[in-house]
């Protein structure tokens, strides 16, 4: 039998909607107007897409955005003296610099001067250990995405066996950290799995839910999983396809014709995860202003 869809798009429209409400609120009720600001740097096309992407969320929902635009040939000082500069301005709550950066500027550096409590990609040292210990401040959108459409598409991760594919600082780690909280939508049984591992179907077959995230487009084949697995594609590749306008389409990690027919439900690509990023980048923008408001 076919799978069940999950819709990001649905989803991320209900959290949308959610949080339209919650701003009207807070500007009406406490003069209080979420702020993020986002810095990109460079033109790579898939980050352009993106930051566009969260500026017409924002705008959507009321959350006051303004995106910086850096050529690529920005030095690593100047990048550090506007995040120093965006630390102290009251009116934004959130600070997103769009990775990946250009080599000649160290990645963490700049992480690492963002203001704990403006780091609303979850990316900082103190809020990658306050996950891991129990006590989030804020989540990464991506993994955070990823567990509000199993929870809110009925499936919910306790006690389930959930095989996270990939272990980046991005989506595994943080997935595997909040899959394992003891909490409500978490309390899942996780292993992650990599590239170190000579059989990754040998633990993709034993799994509850299955979460794709290595970057590499069909990888998880419908010989890899079990009938009635639950699919969660965190992959965004773009394959060459002439007959696209852009010469491109995006497909996910997961082969999605042949694993839907064994899968009882699986997200597409796109559609799926990606709407939820951006959605749950908002969910953390809102709860910044409201934290730093108190
Ligand atoms: N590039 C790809 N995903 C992300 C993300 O979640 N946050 C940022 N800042 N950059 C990204």
């Amino acid at each position: 039998m076919a799978a069940t869809v999950i819709s990001g798009n649905q989803v991320a429209a209900e959290i949308r909607a959610e949080l339209t409400e919650k701003v009207k609120d807070l500007k009406a009720k406490r003069g209080i107007t979420p702020g993020l600001a986002v810095i990109l740097v460079g033109e790579d096309p898939a980050s352009v897409s993106y930051v566009t992407g969260k500026a017409k969320a924002a705008q959507e929902i009321g959350i006051l955005e303004e995106t910086t635009r850096l050529p690529a040939d920005t030095s690593e000082a100047d990048l550090l003296k506007l995040i120093a500069k965006l630390n102290k301005d009251p009116k934004f709550n959130g600070i997103l610099v769009q990775l990946p950066l250009p080599k000649h500027i160290d990645e963490n550096k700049v992480l690492y001067a963002i203001d704990p409590i403006k780091d609303v990609d979850g990316f900082h040292p103190v809020n990658v250990g306050k996950l891991l210990i129990g006590d989030p401040y804020f989540m990464p959108c991506t993994p955070h995405g990823v567990q509000q459409l199993l929870v809110r598409s009925g499936n919910d991760p306790a006690g389930k066996h959930v095989v996270i594919c990939g272990r980046s600082n991005i989506v595994g780690k943080p997935l595997a950290a909040i899959l394992l909280q003891k909490e409500k939508g978490a309390n899942a049984i996780v292993t992650v799995v990599h590239t170190a591992a000579k059989d990754i179907s040998y633990y993709t077959r034993q799994a509850d839910i299955v979460v794709a995230a290595m970057g590499r487009p069909n990888t998880i084949t419908a010989d890899m999983v079990g009938d009635g697995v639950v699919v969660i594609d965190v992959g965004v590749n773009r394959v060459n396809d002439p007959t696209k306008k852009s010469g491109f389409r995006l497909v996910g990690d997961v082969d999605y014709e042949a694993v839907s027919q064994k899968a009882s439900a699986i997200t597409p690509v796109p559609g799926g995860v990606g709407p939820m990023t951006i959605t749950m980048l908002m969910v953390n923008t809102v709860r910044a202003s409201e934290i730093q408001n108190k």
